[in-house]
């Protein structure tokens, strides 16, 4: 028989949201006329608005043409759409040759390990989106689980805390060749400013280490003085790596669209062009993102689209508003929910497992345990703003009666 890949034994359980679904379908086995609202997993609720869905639809339209049919694209992507990230979504920050599209910000993180073999280190964010983690364990470049400490002993933990306000103290952060670092992050809701975004980069050069920037959520920044891109910040293109979604602005995460940008001038040790690399995986383990998908995110890119996307994304902020006033109300020390879609608070006395088994008993609504997220996360419970209006509303009547 085949010897399992002792990498996989070494993650820790199934992976964070499946567990949840677990647990879920758990309660509801036992109280089958629960009416269960899920403020847990971030997965988008509201309809894909009319000019994306036209792109979308004239894609499919035009495949059953001669004219318009088209078989395998770029690896890389329609470079009408690359063009047109680098223009609407980035402000000419960055060019078209350094955007590469694909399925999803999450694949993107696995094949990024791909790209860095098992031979780098790594620092994530305590607490951050668990992928970073796990892939990172997969790969092998994480050293073994310690029990006591709950982490894997060759992973360098920055702690994000509301006593460092959610930025790592770099001061004490041990170098390592990668710095995964994710922003609005998910799950705590915070956005780092751009001082604190100068602060990382300069981290990274001193260090001579790659950043790379999660930036999922960056359609959620709606206060202007905050950066949307690590390339605001200067000096970033010799050392990040940005990697991006449509999941969330626009409705997109079973649609699946993303994206990763590589700057030209970000180099290996050796002087070679990571961008070289990526393109090289990206053209051997990749064979683009869907062509009808691609034309969605076309639209969405052009003037109506945008609007539209605007408009998604300031519903769940509404929705992030309704949640995060009735948690104040109730005198909740809350986090995040302004320029992101995830509130982070606790309750006290509680661990997060605990937290997350009360509030799905009591009040019916599903949450994420903080310590899903990292070990700076217990305590902690995520409430994610993805959902019909109607559906906050009752969730956030239920949290009144219950968690009072
Ligand atoms: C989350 O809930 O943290 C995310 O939605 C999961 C994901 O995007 O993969």
């Amino acid at each position: 028989m085949v010897k399992r890949n002792p990498n996989l034994a070494k993650l820790q359980s199934g992976y964070l949201f499946p567990e949840i679904e677990k647990r879920k379908k758990e309660f509801i086995s036992k109280n089958p006329n629960a009416k269960i609202i899920s403020l847990g997993i971030g997965d988008t609720t509201e309809p894909i608005t009319p000019r994306i869905v036209k792109g979308l639809s004239k894609a499919v339209s035009d495949l059953g043409t001669k004219e318009g049919y088209g078989g395998y694209g770029a690896e890389q992507g329609l470079s009408e759409l690359r063009e047109k990230i680098a223009a609407k979504l980035y402000n000419g920050l960055i060019q078209g040759n350094e955007v590469f599209v694909s399925d999803g910000a999450k694949p993107d993180t696995g094949r990024l390990q791909v790209l860095f073999g098992n031979k780098v280190t790594i620092a994530v964010q305590d607490p951050s989106y668990p992928v970073y983690v796990d892939s990172s364990v997969i790969l092998g470049q994480t050293g073994n689980y310690n029990e006591k400490s709950t982490n894997f002993d060759g992973i360098e933990y920055m702690k994000c805390n509301p006593q460092n306000d959610f930025f790592p103290d770099l001061a004490n952060t041990k170098r390592t060749d990668l710095i995964f670092f994710c922003n609005p992050n998910n799950p705590t809701g915070a956005v780092a400013t751009k001082e604190q975004l100068q602060q990382l980069v300069d981290f990274a050069r001193k260090n001579k280490s790659i950043i790379i920037y999660d930036s999922a959520y960056s359609q959620f920044i709606s206060d202007e003085n905050l950066p949307r891109s690590i390339y605001e910040v200067e000096g970033a293109k010799d050392v990040a790596i940005e990697i991006s979604s449509f999941s969330k602005s626009i409705g997109f995460t079973g649609v699946r669209l993303g994206l990763t940008i590589i700057p030209n001038q970000l180099k290996y040790e050796d002087g070679t062009q990571v961008r070289k690399d990526w393109n090289r995986i990206m053209t051997t383990i990749f064979n683009g993102a869907s062509n009808i998908v691609q034309h969605g995110g076309l639209a969405a890119l052009d003037n109506a689209g945008l609007k539209e996307m605007k408009q998604t994304v300031s519903y769940y902020l509404e929705n992030a508003r309704i949640i995060r006033k009735t948690l104040e109300k109730l005198g909740y020390e809350i986090y995040g929910g302004v320029n992101s879609p995830y509130i982070w608070t606790r309750i006290p006395g509680k661990n997060s497992w605990k937290a997350f088994e009360e509030i799905l008993n009591q009040a019916h609504i599903v949450t994420t345990p903080g310590v899903g997220f990292g070990p700076s996360g217990e305590g902690f419970i995520r409430f994610s703003a993805f959902g019909h209006r109607e559906d906050i509303k009752e969730a956030v009547k239920r949290i009144e009666e219950h968690l009072k």
